[in-house]
């Protein structure tokens, strides 16, 4: 079997951390249960470009369970746990194509190794997996008959790809799915972002101006849990409704040129590019923390950065301090690169459970191929997202009510009022 991993002695380790997380996934484990004795997937190859987290290992081995045969590769080059890549290879015998902090180079080519084994389904994070496969690959589409899509990013880029009319198969937008981006945009990206941030400075947060630039669902997690660490939260917007939203949410607004004085953190969660620019770096305090968490490296402008820059120095493992001409510091964090995913270990398994259940019932709906899918890109049936927090909620021990058929009438009818 081939594979491209750290080290393969970490495999101890990595199982007892996947054995950690699957003890917070009850959606998922339920769903491998039942592929165990169904096994909706056999023969299925699937080729899946995500974090390679403890939490990614528990949807291969629930995909293995089901039959089916994945190849993994990481959807950035900062995000593997090479202790859940190497338990993946040597205790499921699942090949991965991952190493924490390859370079870009070595990315694509990993990317490459696992289009070599001609996926029949692939399962992105962000679309570099379909964007090279059809840019780069083009031979290999002809064997592909599905996809899905993770994460917000990868869907505004795969809808762009049907717009254009060069999307050759249709693929499942999971991030769309209510029980994926309610939960995992919003609380998981909040919680693990501060915590990428924390273990990154070990700065306190209490008192400090931590400025949220985007205010979309990870943007409101993350400003929700700043201010929930005692931080006086800012928020900077394109848009005006999200924009209000924060206003009336108890944050206080304003644009970045104004912000960058005030912040003493800076993070950004838009997903578009230089949002924090050499302008707003010119005129930060000295000492100001700079991150990102939003999926691509390019929403701080680092090339400005540079521009501005005199030397660097690493203080420590994912901090840079870059002390600029006019003599202050700015302190950037994970390269700029997503810093829950680079500092920390990404959201955590109880979140997952959700956006991970999404991913194994949308592959096997397209499996079992009762659907009429062109090549475009679809949500993720309803019947699958209700399931899903039903079997959550379960699983959490809490109940809800039912309608009274008295109140289904009342809702069906349009002639009852005052
Ligand atoms: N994206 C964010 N957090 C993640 C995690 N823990 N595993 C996989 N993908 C993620």
């Amino acid at each position: 079997m081939k594979y491209d991993i750290k080290d393969i002695g970490l495999a101890k380790e990595g199982a007892l951390r996947i054995e950690w997380a699957n003890e917070s996934m009850p959606v998922l484990n339920r769903i491998r249960k039942r592929f165990e004795q169904e096994k909706p997937l056999n023969g299925i190859r699937v080729g899946a470009c995500l974090h390679v987290t403890t939490e990614t290992a528990s949807l291969m081995q629930t995909l293995k369970a089901g039959g089916a045969q994945p190849f993994v590769c990481a959807s950035n080059p900062l995000s593997t746990q090479d202790e859940a890549a190497a338990s993946l290879v040597k205790n499921d015998k699942i090949p991965v194509f991952a190493i924490k902090g390859e370079d870009d180079k070595t990315y694509y080519r990993h990317i490459h190794a696992v289009l070599n084994a001609r996926p029949h389904y692939t399962m992105d994070d962000g679309a570099d997996l379909v964007s090279t496969l059809h840019s780069e690959r083009q031979d290999l589409i002809e064997h592909v008959l599905g996809g899905t899509e993770e994460t917000t990013t990868g869907v505004i880029r795969l809808k762009s790809m049907a717009g254009d009319g060069v999307l050759q198969y249709p693929i499942i937008a999971v991030n769309d799915a209510k029980t994926k981006h309610f939960f995992d945009n919003r609380y998981g990206t909040g919680q693990s972002t501060v915590d990428g941030i924390v273990r990154a400075t070990n700065r306190l947060l209490a008192g400090a101006y931590f400025v949220v630039c985007g205010y979309g669902w990870c943007g409101r997690g993350l400003a929700m849990r700043a201010r929930g660490m005692g931080a006086n939260v800012i928020v900077t917007e394109i848009d005006a409704v999200p924009a209000l939203e924060a206003v009336m949410d108890g944050f206080t607004v304003m644009p970045m040129a104004k912000a960058a004085r005030i912040g003493d953190f800076f993070c950004t969660v838009t997903g578009n590019v230089n949002v924090v620019r050499k302008a707003h770096f010119a005129v930060m305090k000295d000492g100001a923390i700079i991150s990102n968490s939003g999926h691509f490296n390019v929403e701080l402008d680092l090339k400005g950065l540079k521009s501005l820059t005199r030397s660097v120095k690493k203080m420590r493992p994912f901090a840079e301090q870059h002390l600029l001409n006019n003599g202050k510091r700015i302190n950037l964090l994970g390269d700029g690169r997503l810093i829950n995913l680079a500092a920390a270990e990404g959201h955590p398994s109880s979140v997952m459970d959700m956006s991970f259940a999404n991913q194994a019932l949308s592959i096997e709906y397209m499996v079992k191929g009762k659907h009429s899918l062109k090549k475009d890109v679809y949500p993720v049936p309803e019947s699958i997202d209700r399931k899903i927090a039903k079997e959550k909620l379960a699983a959490m021990g809490v109940a809800i009510d039912r309608l009274t058929s008295e109140q289904k009438k009342y809702l069906a009818s349009w002639t009852l009022g005052t």
